[in-house]
């Protein structure tokens, strides 16, 4: 057992120490990552300095009635120094049995359990290049949710997906789950006949008769963006490279609101470089899913809280389109480096909507994201948590879902940003659509970006900058860059007249878009109670408003206000809606009085069947939850 235990990355010292002692690139300076030098990850179990898989083929049946998958997960091997074991993470899975190629049965044992999981150490004699391991999944395993047919739009089929990032793919594959570790694979899934399997890889587009697929994905990549997805779908094509899935009763109105993807993945080939991954389409999830979208590739999952009927809301298709570069071309080589994923994402995405949607909406889009990113420091500061609001983290020791904030996204999009600002455009682009080729199919650590960065940009274009004090300082640096925004400043001359005395109905609102509303929503004044909501209501609706974004911004002030007339709908949105960033700030404000915190408990408990493993664990945290009775008229 004790030696066991040094299986665990605490051991990581030598991998530290490999990957300092990197050899430097000839000329440039720039530390090499050869293919075996991993940095370390302390949320995976694996030593991929030891032993790494570069292929997965998987074969799996679907169990929907008993909500179980089982079959057998098989890799190639890469040994660079001949060791004895390979480690795999695992969590919450029965393993059945470990098998080496022309072998036969090899000798495993599980580690102790934490939140990483469990380690799954696999004897390999000299001659392994392949092994075998037959699992199924377990009752609680975090990364699926299976769905009764009653919670799917369609009503009469059940459906399931998966989410992979950060930390659960291993729940519910046996496999070296870290961002530094790419692989190939393919897959054959046995699910329901009647049903349509997807998953991040070459795709089907329609339901086969035997309830067989096979997958393909030829390009290297970690194990968090590994994902399926079954049930009653339909597709519709979009474009010539894009096209989206959704349930028979959602597809049209899906295909309608996504109408600009195609369009999108143009403006993001012009802007940096070649698509690599052939095809781009959007699977409309049940409203359970916890995020709003997740950058499987070739398939991104999305939340169908995002149509809204007037395509306002698919600036989230460009933010996931992005992570086809930042991320999945060149991913955060672990979670501390997260920001690297989704700052350069968000830039990203602000660039593809300034081409497509115009100056207006990115400068409006930015400042709603610069308002998220004020708010979450704020709120980090007073928490104690200052170090969570510098770019790069230190999740050593904690689950990394609950490190992941809002300062990744913004903070490290503002950095970008000043960055810009400081180089220019041209030659920003130009390093951009460099950094994607150059480290294509690749992980990157902050240090060896700051690295590229300085030599290839910085300094050849004499620019001094406190980098430090964005990456590892806290807060907003006063460098950032706040755009102004025209239409904003006009909302806010409406929002004057009111509080002085015009109105609601009278205001001039006539051209604006759902981040005009946002914007106003947002900046109401505390506590001017229900008496003034229910004067916005009367004019213009906001209860019965189908705009997710809008509505949860009016719930929240409806709850602040008391404004009862809303709480049906807030009781059916939380009821209906699993995105965790609606639900989070929602159930907090209810906690803020009495009364609140009664409702938020009645409500959840109908609720809590309906969400994802990722939204229940948050809200159980929030809400302190106890209380394990089934849920009542449900
Ligand atoms: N990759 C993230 C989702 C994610 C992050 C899942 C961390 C698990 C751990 C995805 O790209 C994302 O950022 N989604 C956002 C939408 C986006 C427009 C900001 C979301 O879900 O809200
Ligand atoms: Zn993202």
């Amino acid at each position: 057992m004790t030696k066991f235990l040094l299986t665990h990355p605490i051991a990581g010292i030598a991998t530290i120490a490999l990957f300092a002692a990197s050899c430097t690139t000839e000329g440039t300076g720039e530390v090499a990552l050869g293919h075996s030098d991993h940095p370390m990850d302390h949320h995976s179990n694996a030593r991929p300095s030891e032993a790494s898989i570069t292929h997965l083929d998987l074969d799996i049946t679907v169990d929907m009635d008993a909500r179980r998958i089982e079959g057998s997960a098989s890799y190639d091997v890469v040994r660079p120094g001949r060791a004895g074991r390979i480690i795999f993470d695992t969590e919450g899975l029965e393993i059945l049995g470990v098998t080496i190629d022309g072998v036969g049965e090899a000798a495993y044992r599980l580690g102790p359990k934490s939140f990483l999981g469990q380690a799954l150490e696999v004897d390999l004699p000299p001659e392994a290049e392949r092994v075998r391991i037959d699992y199924r999944t377990g009752p609680d395993a975090k990364a699926l949710q299976w769905l009764a047919p009653h919670q799917t739009a369609g009503g009469n089929a059940p459906f399931l997906f998966t989410q992979g990032q950060a930390i659960l793919t291993r729940t519910w594959i046996p496999v070296q789950d870290s961002p530094g570790i790419r692989f190939t694979y393919t897959a054959k899934v046995r699910v329901p006949t009647g049903l349509l399997a997807l998953m991040s890889a070459e795709n089907p587009q329609r339901i086969s008769a035997d309830g067989q697929y096979t997958f393909r994905m030829d390009q290297p990549i970690p194990a968090y963006l590994i994902a399926l997805a079954v049930g009653d779908l339909e597709f519709r094509g979009l474009g010539a490279r894009t096209g989206v899935y959704a349930e028979p009763s959602v597809v049209e109105k899906a295909a309608w609101e996504f109408a600009d993807t195609e369009r999108m993945l143009e403006v993001s080939e012009d802007l940096y470089g070649p698509y690599r991954w052939e095809r781009y389409d959007v699977i409309v999830l049940p409203p359970s899913f916890p995020f709003g979208g997740m950058e499987n590739p070739r398939l991104t999952f999305a939340t169908p809280t995002i149509i809204a009927g007037d395509r306002s809301l698919t600036a989230l298709i460009a933010h996931e389109m992005a992570h086809s570069w930042s991320g999945n071309l060149v991913t955060n080589a672990t979670w501390d480096d997260f920001w690297l994923n989704e700052g350069f994402t968000v830039y990203f995405e602000n660039r593809i909507c300034e081409a497509v949607y115009g100056q207006d909406y990115a400068h409006m889009h930015h400042l709603l994201g610069h308002q998220d990113l004020e708010a979450t420091v704020a709120r980090l500061k007073a928490k104690g948590q200052t170090a969570d609001t510098h770019l790069r983290l230190d999740l050593t020791g904690r689950d990394p879902d609950e490190g992941l904030t809002d300062v990744a996204y913004e903070k490290g999009f503002a950095f970008l940003r000043a960055i810009e600002e400081r180089v220019g455009r041209e030659v920003f682009d130009g390093f951009l659509r460099d950094y994607f080729d150059r480290f294509a199919f690749q992980s990157m650590t902050t240090d060896r970006f700051l690295d590229h960065l300085r030599i290839n940009l910085l300094e050849p274009h004499g620019v001094t900058m406190d980098v430090a004090a964005w990456v590892d300082g806290p807060g907003i640096p006063a460098d950032a860059v706040v755009p102004v925004s025209d239409r904003f400043i006009k909302v806010e001359a409406e929002m004057e007249r009111w509080m002085a005395g015009a109105p609601a109905r009278d205001l001039i609102t006539t051209e604006w878009t759902t981040h005009e509303w946002l914007h106003f929503l947002r900046a109401l004044q505390p506590g001017i109670g229900a008496a003034r909501l229910a004067e916005l209501d009367q004019a213009f609706q906001f209860t019965a408003s189908g705009n997710s974004e809008i509505l949860a911004v009016w719930l929240d002030q409806s709850i602040a206000n008391d404004y009862g007339v809303a709480y049906e709908r807030l009781d059916q949105f939380l009821t209906t809606v699993g995105r965790r960033k609606f639900l989070v700030p929602l159930y907090q404000r209810l906690l803020e009085t009495e009364k609140g915190r009664i409702m938020a408990q009645t409500i959840y408990r109908n609720a809590r069947p309906n969400y994802h493993s990722v939204s229940v664990r948050t809200i159980d945290e929030l809400l302190a939850w106890k209380d394990t009775s089934p849920p009542v008229d449900f």
